[in-house]
């Protein structure tokens, strides 16, 4: 399976922050925002990542993660000429899927908890006869999200985006895993009011076949919403609180890449060490030190 990370957009409901500096390069707390998705598609075991930005926005990508071979990945980069709507990026990037499944997740979305590698691993087993999995997840007010609706046999019965009136409190976060057949659906996908070809029209097209399963996400995880400028100040302040009490760090991709077996302890250290002066560098330095899995 391939993973592809939409980084891009204006980010206007973050002016001025991102009038200069792309959304998903501003940090959440003490790493940039890319980090978080990024760490997911790592946990899923994903590899090979295709990162889609602006033209603009695209340089800064790869000065901060380059070819990916330090963390034993393989980065590729793409531009989205226009902000086409998510479902572009299957258009994007149908060079790099070829003739693969594919993971898509959306450059601002924070995800956090202790079952994120086991829910991934059981997602990549669901389609892997075919079909897409997407996540639901609780929310106080779903009106900004796709919102998915359930029977009483948790059936999906339709799933709807931006919806005035919500017929659940499930939103479907921006984590979705697809086989080959996304390409030829994203290509007949019809753009939407608001001009977008949507994501939610795809996930329905796949819903209408049977072929969509939706796994709730529980109270174990946390999906964190970075949306306005007051919520990247929660994840940050979230992601700070957890670190300093628990000493284990989310989303530090260089300790994933260590437990995942994509690079040597010897590799970990010497990224540790390039990033020696900061809490976030001595921290790896010290799982290296650790040695233990
Ligand atoms: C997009 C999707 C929506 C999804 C959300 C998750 O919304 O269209 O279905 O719930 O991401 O972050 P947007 O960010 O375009 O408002």
């Amino acid at each position: 399976m391939k993973g592809i990370i939409l980084a891009g957009g204006t980010g206007s409901r973050l002016f001025p922050n991102t009038i200069a500096v792309s959304k998903q390069l501003l940090p959440i707390y003490d790493k940039p925002l890319i980090y978080y998705p990024l760490s997911v598609l790592m946990l899923a075991e994903i590899r090979e990542i295709l990162i889609i930005s602006t033209e603009k926005d695209l340089p800064h990508y790869q000065q901060l993660l380059q070819d990916g071979s330090s963390l034993g990945l393989s980065l590729h980069y793409a531009a989205q000429k226009t902000p086409r709507g998510l479902a572009d990026a299957f258009l994007v990037g149908e060079d790099f899927i070829s003739q693969d499944s594919v993971c898509l997740v959306l450059g601002d979305n924070v995800f956090y908890g202790q079952n994120l590698s086991l829910l991934l691993q059981n997602a990549k087993k669901n389609i892997e006869n075919g079909g897409a999995a997407v996540f639901g997840c609780m929310v106080r007010d779903p009106r900004e999200f796709g919102v998915v609706e359930f029977d009483e046999q948790n059936r999906v019965i339709s799933i709807e985006e931006k919806p005035r009136c919500p017929k659940s409190n499930y939103a479907v976060p921006g984590l979705y895993l697809y086989d080959n057949q996304v390409v030829r659906i994203a290509k007949q996908v019809q753009p939407s009011a608001r001009g977008e070809i949507e994501i939610t029209s795809v996930n329905n097209e796949y819903r209408k076949n049977g072929r969509l399963t939706v796994t709730l996400m529980g109270r174990g995880i946390s999906w964190l919403d970075t949306g306005s400028p007051k919520g990247m100040h929660k994840a940050s302040g979230f992601v700070k609180t957890v670190q300093e009490m628990q000493g284990f760090y989310i989303a530090c991709i260089e300790e994933i890449a260590w437990r995942k077996g994509f690079i040597s302890t010897e590799q970990l250290r010497r990224l540790g060490e390039q990033l020696s002066m900061t809490d976030y560098g001595k921290y790896i330095l010290s799982i290296a030190e650790e040695g233990v899995k």
